[in-house]
């Protein structure tokens, strides 16, 4: 099961971080990872100045934005989802 945990601190939800998640809950569906990839809110990540706090799987994403978060977590997502 992959991991993907989403700040969902005040920083990262002033720059849109429940945007990104309701993109990854429609993203997860019509991919059919429902039973490959959980989602988890997570408390500041201590990122708040290098774009959306992200991981998957552990590894930390920077520079997401609400403008290429679902495209960088797509490709992401894919190549740890098997
Ligand atoms: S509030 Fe999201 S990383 Fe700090």
């Amino acid at each position: 099961m992959v991991i993907v945990e989403i700040c969902v601190g005040s920083a990262c939800y002033v720059k849109g971080s429940n945007q990104v998640v309701a993109s990854l809950k429609q993203m997860i569906k019509d991919h059919h990872w429902e039973d490959k990839v959980t989602l988890k809110g997570s408390f500041c990540m201590g990122m708040c100045n290098q774009g959306l706090g992200v991981r998957v799987a552990g590894k930390q994403l920077t520079g997401l934005h609400l403008g290429n978060a679902v495209e960088i977590l797509e490709k992401e997502i894919s190549e740890v989802v098997s």
